[in-house]
Parts: structure tokens; sequence; C-alpha cells
């Protein structure tokens, strides 16, 4: 039996438009998903997911997902849960060339589903690593993120980015632009997360920007802005020394960027009220820069405060229903112990 965890993220800028092969910054935050292997003698696959958004529940299957069994919880969560569960399987067991490899498989998972926190890529990165460990095959870290993405890419029908999974997989703050990605250094940034409750549909939320960018010149320069926002803010990024804290003017001039980013993003169609509300109490709390990370519809804001301001105004912000304080994961896949 193999436990192994990975860590979802935020965006501090670049969703969307790296979709296009414009560079984005992701940063990996510690809220964790969980997942459990244990090979079977036979080739069924059993999951049981115990995190707070599936509130319980297990499905056993052989082969493909096409067999599985209806169960009694939502369709969307089902699908959601078993779609990146199932790939996460298949990207294993062609790694381990065991292709009929069964396995009983627990999830845990601190990230709400579809709320722009990256639960999907976390689940996949953790799954992969965890059923491989437990075939005996443990991949290499650009291996495993590699095929990570592989299994979202299926799932999300070629809607995705290797943003979420290289980031989980590494950890820390990363740069993705098309297949070059990079592990940054950078200091401590003081990330304050904003959660509506809700989610985003993110195959429609990607594919509503790229019928506005073929549609549009002006929707494409929008999204070559963002690419240029992104690098101004790992420029600022890369000259800050990682070990010092991050310096009043630093954390005011990435506030300013993440601020036109969201304004940008909204202009594409891809924010909602509750984050655009979350965003201003955020700002009027005194966030030196607020946005939404994902991709959007729903879900959570990022903002920058290093006084306590922010997540005290969310808590008493309508629409809000949860916020914290959101550490920097420097370790991104890994191990646990049982
Ligand atoms: O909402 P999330 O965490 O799945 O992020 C989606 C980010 C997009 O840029 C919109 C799509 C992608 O795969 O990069």
């Amino acid at each position: 039996m193999t436990t192994a965890s990975a860590p979802g993220k935020v965006y501090l800028f670049g969703e969307h438009a790296v979709v296009y092969g414009e560079p984005a910054v992701p940063c990996a935050i510690e809220k964790r998903a969980t997942v459990t292997a244990e090979k079977r003698d036979d080739d069924h696959i059993r999951v049981e997911a115990a995190d707070l958004s599936l509130n319980g529940f297990v499905v056993e299957y052989a082969g493909s997902t096409a067999n599985r069994p209806d169960v009694d919880v939502p369709q969307p969560l089902l699908e959601a849960a078993m779609g990146y569960i199932d790939a996460a399987v298949q990207q294993a067991r062609q790694a381990a060339g065991v292709p009929d490899a069964g396995f009983d498989i627990t999830v845990e998972s601190e990230i709400p589903l579809g709320a722009g926190l990256g639960s999907s890529a976390a689940v996949v990165v953790a799954g992969i690593d965890a059923a491989t460990r437990a075939l005996g095959e443990p991949l290499e870290r650009t291996e495993l993120a590699e095929r990570a993405y592989r299994a979202e890419y299926d799932v999300q029908d070629g809607q995705a980015s290797r943003a979420d999974t290289f980031c989980s997989t590494m950890g820390g703050a990363v740069r993705v632009a098309g297949e070059d990605c990079t592990r940054l250094s950078t200091p401590t940034l003081p990330l304050v997360v904003g959660f509506d409750g809700g989610a985003g549909d993110t195959g429609k939320l990607v594919a509503g920007v790229r019928k506005l960018r073929e549609q549009y010149s002006f929707a494409a320069d929008t999204l070559e802005a963002i690419g240029d926002i992104v690098s101004t803010g790992e420029q600022l990024l890369a000259d800050a020394d990682p070990n010092a804290p991050p310096s009043d003017e630093l954390i005011a001039e990435l506030g300013d960027l993440m601020n036109i980013n969201h304004g940008l993003l909204s202009a594409l169609g891809v924010s909602s009220r509750s984050l655009d509300t979350m965003v201003w109490a955020a700002r009027e709390a005194g966030a030196e820069g607020a946005k939404l990370t994902g991709a959007g519809g729903g879900g959570c804001i990022v903002a920058l405060d290093q006084s306590d301001e922010t997540e005290t105004s969310l808590q008493y912000t309508p629409g809000c229903e949860n916020t914290f304080r959101a550490a920097l994961a420097e370790e991104g896949v890994r191990v646990e112990d049982v």
C-alpha cells in the first residue's frame, strides 16, 4: 500500500492565456489531495472518496469506466472524480507496463472541486505516484508531471495546459509556457484565498474564451496582454531575493499586475458576480492586489495582503463561504507515511 499527496495551487497570473502558449505563474499551496493505492489480485478498480465534496462514496468496476455501475451521488461529481482517477490509473498501468493491474484506491482531498485551486491535477499527480509506487515502478518527477498532464488532457478533451500538473508535481512557484516548464525561486508571498462555495465549468469557460479569441482580434490581443503581465511579474520575482521577506514595493507591483490581470480576465467573460465581489472586498480591505484564480465562473480568488484585513473582511463578505491564508507548498508530490 502506498500513499502519496500533492498540493493544489493558485494562479498568481496567466490562466487562460497559458492555453495559447503565453506564460503563466501558478504557486502550489498547502492544501493537498492524498491518494492511497493498493494493488489487487484481479483487474478491478475500487475507489473510495472520503473527502468533503464527495461525501464518501465507494465504486468498484472492472476494465474501463464505461463498465462502472450507477451509484447514488451527483453525476458531475462522480464524473469529475472518476474520470481523473481512471485516467491516472491508465497512466500508471502504462508507465509500469502492467495494463491490467487492479487497485483499491482511496482519495482524500482538502481542495474543493472545480474551484480554481487545481484539485483535479493534485488528485491525478498523487494518484499516478501512489499507483506506480504500488506496482514497484516509481516515476521520476518529470515523467510523472508529463503523464499527469496527459491524463488531464484526455479527461478535458485537450483543453488543458501543463500549468496545474507541473506545479502540483514540483511544488513552489513555477513558470509554464507551452512545453517549457521551470521552477522559480520566489520570496514567500502573503497569499489569501476567498472561496464562494461554487465551481466553474473549465471546459465551457476555456471554449468561451477560444470563441472570443477567434472572433475578435482585440480578444486575442487581450490574451497576449495577459502574457505581457506574466513576463513583467516573473521578472519582478526573478529580481527579488528569494530568502528575504518580499519588499513593500514588490508586493505593490505584483498587486498592480494581479489587478490588471483580473480586469482582463473579466473582459474575457470568465469572472462572476461573486468573484468580483470578493475581489473588491479584498481591495477595499487593503489588499495590494486581487484576482480570480483558475478557470473562473465561480470558485476562488487570490489576494496579496501582509495584514489580516483581507481575511477578516472576506469572512464578512456575503457570498464568500470560506477564506484562508495560503502558505506556499515548497514540496510538490510526496510519499506519506501511513
Ligand atoms: O480552474 P483550474 O484550476 O482547472 O485552472 C484552469 C486554468 C486554465 O488556464 C483556464 C486552463 C488550463 O488548463 O490551463
